[in-house]
């Protein structure tokens, strides 16, 4: 009889006891009788890396994803033993190790609650076929445990249940389930008992999550190659998990350029130039506002990147002037496939330099894109990243262009099993020569970065704007992302919210989907329920494949024309609401968006919810995601929330039903906060902001807000030039004081606030600024009232 177990061990390899132990300043070595070594660093006070040798030698220690920023440094350690344990303590956490099988245990160091436990812990099993190991890991699961992240995977929100796969893959028309698709981030919250920790597998081989679904109890992870190298992230809170996990695998390096957070408008392809200007006089002529343009592979000579299309672009510095002076910035797509054409430079430069990935025995990897037949280049050595960035010099500075889209990056490749290169592709893999096996994953990755790093030389004194679609952990460093070829339906309109959740959940919040959808057509409903989820998106375009028909504002009747209008509206008002969510982002890693499990962990009734989420700190957003839809039931979570179409007050913590027609969609205000505004502009820029409006919402209590801005764009921020405004708001039975903090030294362009005060339970008697009371005959009903940017208090007392 073959017993469980059996199966479970046949072909493992485990470690043995352990009988050597030794210290090196921030780093522990265990050995093992069978030569194993656990390196256990203690990076944090909740954050330990563990990595594993089953020789006794370790690779290189070499990372794409970490962070040359990442923090270390702890406050406390000790380090004990008993008769079964090593025990290790920081401020944080206790982790055992045991003596017998170096299996581990993590305790929450304030009340000793146990986070998380390895079932075989570490195991491996040799790969015959490639030499070295298939690297593996199990942990117990805990009572009620969930799990989150991961990415793009294309499912529901809680990840329990279910086994998914890193290998990033090209996904033409992917649907839900479908996996892997675009990006490899190989990192877990878990949460139990109201705790939080995360994982992250930081191994760029194919691997592998299994998430409770082979066996009940027991969550796995494992990859085909490399170390079993993984963080163990502690919060308790989700976001703190998130936030340490983007501390080691880095922020974006500055906050995006806000033209970038406005709307953007793509398909696959404007062409010729007179079809790129008549989309951008149809925006200014409908006052719809929008911000980008994107030129697809057509823009170019026979799809050759850097290159133009002399019939279809003659001008392109003209062209891109001439939309720049109407307010649109102009992104263009850049392909790794480079033409094998003796005539055309990129590729001779390439050839000459030796720069091309090559087969194990020395041919190039030949593989078909749009172009034909392709070679690509090497991003994994730094010198083909250096020449790739340069190649931007003329597009950037001297055509004027904005922005750079990555697209095919996976790589993708047609016409072959796999879609991509075969296994045994070389790699320089910045020194650390190696097969595709391991360099697939972070192939896009290095490829975004060569081109980030040269748009930032390019755009200099100004921001530079990418976006890619193949990712790696890490990859948020240098890009914004969207999620790939997705399809015009209902269902997808559902993924799309879940996955730009879930890409906020897992360190990479500048995401978002092709609105409306990539492949087939949607009809005005779903374009426009589609418009009202992706204006709440931190990246928002809409793109298409444009074989299906047009996917502009304007393609579906007036009506939905209005629609789209007023909820792009809603978006650039909320530009200084989004940009502080960025800032908050890019400082300190809180996603921009919080699926309600991580904006109220406490809350069970969360755990599985899937359609609701927080924009940023203080909106409630719900997306209608059926068609004919007059309204739908949505969990509010806890709290008092203000309808905000018509300032109605929610009590949450129960699922309830909200009225949305096709105009309107669920937004609710959590109570206390304060919403700043802009005037609506068709574009980032147009108008010079006179005054900012402060939407406050009462709040028994205190409660406070934030507003962020600087120049909108260039560096100077980082010197000190930029506005910082706490605003702490104190509502009481007969008053509501409003204190103002302000810092940094950027002088906003406006002199006043406009205060619109919803939700006041008493009637004003007076109103003082910094004690001097302020003439308020002019309150007719609706209690606004413009004040001096300047002020510390404003007090407004009841009759
Ligand atoms: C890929 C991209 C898509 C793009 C197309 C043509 O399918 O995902 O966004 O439009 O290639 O470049």
């Amino acid at each position: 009889m073959i017993l469980n177990t059996e199966l479970e061990y046949k072909g493992n390899l485990f470690p043995s006891k352990i009988i050597s132990y030794k210290k090196d300043i921030d780093t522990l070595y265990f050995t093992s009788e069978n030569n194993v070594v656990l390196q256990l660093t203690i990076e944090r006070d909740s954050v330990l890396r563990f990595r594993y040798s089953t020789t006794g030698i370790f690779d290189t220690d070499f990372s794409y994803a970490i962070s040359q920023f990442a923090n270390k440094g702890f406050n406390h350690l000790e380090i004990t033993e008993n008769d079964t344990n090593y025990i290790i303590t920081t401020s944080k956490l206790i982790c055992h190790i045991s003596k017998l099988d170096m299996r581990k245990s993590i305790y929450d160091a304030k009340d000793s609650s146990l986070i998380c436990e390895d079932e075989l812990g570490f195991h491996w099993e040799e790969s015959y076929e490639f030499g070295g190991d298939i690297v593996k890991m199990s942990l117990k699961s805990q009572q009620s445990e969930n799990y989150y992240g991961l990415g793009d995977k294309p499912v529901e929100n809680n990840l329990k249940g279910k086994r998914f796969q890193n290998w990033v893959t090209d996904s033409y028309a992917f649907d839900r389930g479908t996996d892997p698709i675009y990006k490899a981030i190989p990192f877990y919250t878990a949460l139990h008992h109201a705790k939080s920790y995360g994982i992250f597998f930081d191994n760029s081989f194919r691997s592998y999550f299994d998430f409770c679904h082979e066996r009940r109890n027991i969550t796995s992870f494992w990859a085909q190659g490399g170390e079993m190298n993984y963080y163990f992230m502690y919060g308790p809170d989700m976001t703190e998990v998130v936030s340490n996990y983007t501390d080691l695998t880095g922020r974006p390096q500055h906050i995006p350029p806000l033209w970038a957070l406005g709307y953007h408008q793509c398909k696959w392809s404007y062409y010729p130039e007179s079809k790129v200007k008549d989309i951008a006089a149809k925006f200014r002529e409908l006052k719809i506002p929008c911000d980008a343009l994107y030129l697809d592979i057509d823009y170019m000579e026979g799809f050759r990147c850097f290159t133009w299309s002399k019939e279809h672009f003659p001008n392109p510095k003209k062209m891109v002037k001439e939309l720049a002076n109407d307010g649109f910035k102009t992104i263009v797509i850049i392909d790794p496939g480079i033409k094998i054409d003796k005539e055309y430079t990129v590729f001779k430069e390439g050839l000459e330099n030796d720069f091309f990935c090559k087969r194990a025995d020395g041919p190039y990897m030949k593989g078909k894109v749009w172009p034909g037949e392709c070679y690509f280049p090497d991003f994994t050595n730094p010198k083909v990243r250096d020449w790739w960035s340069n190649l931007f010099k003329e597009l950037i500075e001297d055509i004027g262009v904005n922005g750079v889209w990555n697209d095919m990056n996976e790589p993708a490749v047609m016409d072959v099993p796999g879609k991509s290169f075969p296994n045994d592709v070389r790699h320089n893999y910045d020194g650390n020569h190696c097969s595709h096996r391991k360099a697939h994953n972070i192939y896009g990755m290095q490829m975004a970065r060569a081109t980030y790093h040269g748009l930032k030389k390019f755009s200099y004194p100004k921001r530079p704007f990418v976006i890619t679609r193949a990712a790696y952990s890490g990859t948020q460093r240098y890009t914004s992302t969207w999620t790939g070829d997705n399809v015009a339906t209902w269902d997808h309109l559902s993924i799309a919210n879940q996955q730009a959740q879930r890409m906020c959940m897992s360190g990479f919040s500048f995401a978002g989907s092709d609105i409306g959808g990539f492949a087939e057509q949607p009809n005005g409903e779903l374009f426009a329920r589609w418009i009202q989820l992706g204006v709440f998106h931190p990246f928002c375009r809409v793109h298409s494949s444009g074989d299906h028909g047009d996917q502009e504002p304007w393609v579906f009747g007036s009506s939905i024309t209005a629609i789209v209008r007023k909820f792009i509206e809603i978006r650039y008002q909320l530009l200084p609401y989004l940009y502080t969510t960025f800032w908050r982002y890019v400082g300190e890693g809180i996603p921009i968006l919080k699926s309600l499990v991580l904006f109220d962990q406490e809350d069970p009734h969360t755990h599985y919810r899937n359609d609701e989420f927080i924009f940023g700190e203080k909106i409630l957003v719900c997306p209608i995601i059926e068609p004919n839809a007059k309204g739908r039931r949505m969990y509010i979570p806890r709290g008092r929330w203000y309808n905000f179409w018509d300032n109605t007050i929610e009590i949450g913590g129960e699922e309830k039903w909200v009225d949305a027609d096709i105009d309107s969609m669920p937004i609710f205000i959590k109570e206390g906060a304060i919403i700043p505004k802009y005037p609506i502009q068709q574009y980032v820029g147009e108008k010079v902001i006179e005054q900012l409006e402060l939407d406050v919402y009462f709040k028994m209590g205190k409660e406070s807000s934030e507003v962020y801005e600087d120049a909108h764009d260039g560096y100077d921020y980082k010197k000190g030039r930029y506005s910082l405004r706490n605003f702490n708001q104190v509502g009481k039975n007969n008053s509501l004081t409003i204190q103002q903090f302000k810092s940094g030294k950027y002088a906003t362009s406006y002199a006043t606030f406009k205060i619109n005060v919803h939700g006041l339970p008493f009637k004003i008697s007076s109103v003082e600024v910094d004690n001097e009371k302020i003439d308020i005959t002019k309150l007719n009903g609706d209690v606004t009232f413009i004040i001096p940017k300047e002020f510390r208090e404003l007090y407004i007392i009841g009759k």
